[in-house]
């Protein structure tokens, strides 16, 4: 059973574990520096801070941190969300988990109606945690990589019931 809590900067070098080898492969491509960890939380609270709030993250826990999940605000009706685990701990139903209490909190506490997320088309893993969450796949949306190259990521979407 995992637990969700806002980060503390104390979390930045469990954070640097969480985005490094496999778990950065499909995502930013590459594994963060405790200095960018540490500016990753910073980011995080002063994001909790703002009026009206557009972003919410917290850390994934079972008896320690080993994961990262984040809700934005991108219209007024609809958000995406994006999750992170560390790789040590996959295969578990932890981001899965993670994921049906971010989209509860948010068709419950946010006024969004449509949630989407997407995952890059080598990480299928990412697309059953999305089904197992409720979403269903829409389509495709093409990410450019750093060397132009369009990469169709898979897009999903939840909608309020
Ligand atoms: C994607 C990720 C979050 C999965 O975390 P997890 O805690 O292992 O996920 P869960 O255990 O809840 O579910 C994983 C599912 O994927 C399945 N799976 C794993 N590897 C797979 C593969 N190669 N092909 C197809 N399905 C796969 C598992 O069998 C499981 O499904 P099941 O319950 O039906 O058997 C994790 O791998 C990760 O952090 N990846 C890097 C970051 C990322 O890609 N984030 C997504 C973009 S926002």
């Amino acid at each position: 059973m995992v637990s969700l809590r806002a980060l503390t900067p104390d979390d930045a070098p469990a954070l640097q574990c969480v985005y490094s080898g496999a778990s950065v492969l499909y995502t930013t491509g590459k594994a963060l520096t405790l200095d960018q960890a540490e500016k990753k939380i910073r980011t995080a609270l002063a994001g909790a801070a703002q009026a009206p709030r557009a972003q919410w993250s917290w850390g994934i826990l079972t008896d320690e941190l080993i994961g990262l999940i984040a809700l934005r605000r991108r219209s007024v009706s609809m958000g995406t969300i994006s999750y992170i685990l560390r790789e040590d701990t996959w295969g578990n139903g932890y981001a899965t988990e993670a994921a049906k209490h971010v989209v509860a909190f948010a068709f419950s506490t946010t006024g969004l109606d449509r949630i989407e997320a997407m995952h890059h088309p080598a990480n299928p893993a990412s697309g059953r945690v999305l089904t197992k969450a409720g979403f269903t796949r829409i389509g495709t949306s093409d990410q450019h990589t750093e060397d132009g190259t369009a990469v169709p990521f898979q897009v999903y979407a939840s909608r309020n019931r």
